[in-house]
């Protein structure tokens, strides 16, 4: 079954066709660099970007595919939550496709979006060590039962916009165990680097400037919130690193700029306490979930080598494994992972793909 799906939900306009959940035929993304100066994304420039780039991304994912229209077996498009302008121009391609080509259309929850990217280019069977599953890839793993016995898994979703924790019991079966309070992981990587002048997006920044930093040198909080909780906060591990900033420039009567250690060292801290805050959370979740299998780590943030590392390495002594997605540009937003969910979702449900019209919603629950 090939899925040709659309992500729209912030600021990259992406399409891709996905079949049976696994196999990328092609995926690609046009981002906005517009928003660079802005330091952070302005919904009215993202909505009309989206539109003046969707119907090329289409054409340049067909082309690089090699496959025509008429292949293509149904459509998805996340319909939320993101930005409502943002959304909104995914869901009304798709929809006019849907209607025009008479195909049906799925729609998709963007983080249910992230979480079905662990399976891109992966064979679900290779996940669990001690598994028998002789499922094939060239044929399309009708029943979800033959990937059953890798679940449940803790999932760990990290970007811009979230910071979530879940048990999935199986493919398409979600549980949310907490998430954050405030600001998302990636948003507080994202302001670090605004507070230090180093420009947007500032996880990827911030995490080469870490490698060259001294980990021990600042303090930041690590907010546990009550014994049993899963929740997070960044807000006040932003607000530490900002009193650590003004600090800094207090120092200097002409104060003509931050020294390449001070940020280094800024960066190192900063990136050390967001290990240490998830790894306890880790800890914690699987000792209230002691069945999990594994841990999957997915979204923007878990591009980042340093905290793959040491997830890693903590989850193992757990008896555990860490599982990321294949490449990096499955951690970012895409829409392979949408094409990768819209079938999982078809697979338990047939009746979801309808030729329609599909909404967006800004708010959408998962
Ligand atoms: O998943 P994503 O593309 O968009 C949302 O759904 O929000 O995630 C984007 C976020 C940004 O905050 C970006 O700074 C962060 O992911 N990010 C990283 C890295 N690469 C992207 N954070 C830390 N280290 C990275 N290498
Ligand atoms: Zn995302």
């Amino acid at each position: 079954m090939k899925i040709l799906a659309f992500e729209t939900s912030c600021d990259d306009t992406a399409v891709a066709i996905v079949e049976n959940g696994t196999k990328v035929l092609a995926s690609v993304r046009v981002s906005q660099l517009e928003h660079d100066k802005y330091g952070g994304v302005v919904p009215e420039i993202a909505a009309r970007l989206h539109s003046e780039n969707w119907r090329g991304t289409l054409e340049e994912c067909l082309n690089l595919a090699g496959i025509s229209e008429k292949e293509i077996d149904a459509l998805a498009v996340t319909n939320g939550p993101g930005l409502q302008t943002s959304l909104f121009t995914g869901t009304t391609a798709a929809s006019f496709l849907s209607l025009l080509c008479q195909k049906p259309l799925i729609p998709v929850h963007h983080i249910f979006g992230h979480m079905s990217s662990i399976w891109l280019d992966q064979n679900p069977a290779k996940f669990s060590r001690n598994l028998s599953s002789n499922l094939n890839l060239n044929k399309s793993p009708s029943k979800l039962e033959l990937i059953s016995e890798k679940f449940p898994v803790l999932v760990l979703t990290v970007s811009g916009g979230h910071t979530e924790f879940f048990l999935q019991k199986n493919m398409t079966d979600v549980v949310r165990l907490g998430g954050t309070l405030d600001d998302a992981a990636g948003e507080a990587f994202d302001k670090v680097a605004k507070m230090l002048g180093l420009g947007y997006p500032g996880g990827p920044i911030v995490g080469n400037r870490a490698e060259d930093g001294d980990r021990e040198k600042y303090k930041f909080p690590q907010p546990m919130l009550g014994k049993e909780s899963l929740d997070f906060s960044f807000s006040g591990v932003k607000s530490a690193v900002y009193r650590e900033i003004e600090a800094e420039k207090k120092k200097y009567e002409n104060f003509a700029g931050f020294s390449q250690n001070f940020i280094n060292d800024v960066c190192a801290s900063f990136e050390k306490t967001v290990a240490e805050i998830f790894i306890k959370k880790i800890k914690r979740a699987i000792a209230q979930n002691p069945e999990v299998k594994a841990v999957h780590f997915v979204g923007g943030v878990s591009a980042n080598e340093y905290l793959r590392k040491n997830l890693a390495k903590f989850i193992e002594s757990q008896g555990r494994e860490l599982q990321i997605p294949a490449k990096f540009e499955y951690c970012t937003d895409n829409a392979a992972m949408i094409g990768s969910a819209a079938f999982w979702l078809y697979q338990k449900n047939s009746e979801i793909a309808k030729i329609q019209y599909v909404d967006a919603n800004s708010r959408l629950k998962i």
